[in-house]
């Protein structure tokens, strides 16, 4: 028997502010996306902007459903217009930003496990890490350089 560590690195921000021109950029289209979404049921509004290889920004946000599970989160809307618009497309980064009910938006939400799974497979199809940032409209800003280090053990198309 032997006990294995997963763990990895990610940069940590203390504000937008140190953030680079693009990638700052990037985060503030997340956060106008979250205005998009609908959430009467949540009030969690969440967004989120995806820079391509090709250079086009696109985004993407939340869309509720009185039948709750069949909302979708923000990041999956993005990733299905991505492969709809642009297919084959890489991810050179995506930003993912959100408003609570409170009209907070003070910490780094990080995407959901079904997301993360999504996320996951949009990497592997297209063969490109997608790089994350996420953060609030304040406070700190995580950037992490792959979705893959958010799902250890993952299950992938590699396990049939
Ligand atoms: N949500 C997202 O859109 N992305 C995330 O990363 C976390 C959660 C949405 C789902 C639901 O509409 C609302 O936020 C509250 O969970």
């Amino acid at each position: 028997m032997s006990v294995e560590k997963y763990s990895f690195d990610f940069e940590v921000y203390q504000s937008q502010q140190e953030l680079s021109a693009q990638d700052f950029a990037l985060l503030q289209a997340a956060q106008k996306a979250a205005e998009n979404a609908y959430a009467p049921y949540s009030n969690f509004h969440v967004g989120a902007a995806a820079h391509l290889n090709n250079g086009e920004i696109i985004t993407g946000s939340n869309q509720e459903n009185a039948s709750y599970p069949v909302g979708t989160c923000a990041e999956r809307v993005l990733l299905g217009t991505a492969a709809t618009l642009f297919p084959n497309m890489p991810i050179q980064t995506m930003a993912i930003s959100y408003t609570n009910e409170k009209g907070l938006s003070n910490h780094p939400i990080s995407p959901c496990g079904m997301c993360r799974q999504y996320l996951l497979e949009y990497e592997s199809r297209v063969n490109q890490p997608i790089r994350l940032i996420l953060g609030g409209k304040e406070g700190k800003i995580y950037i992490i350089k792959t979705v893959t280090s958010l799902l250890p053990l993952n299950f992938s198309a590699e396990d049939f």
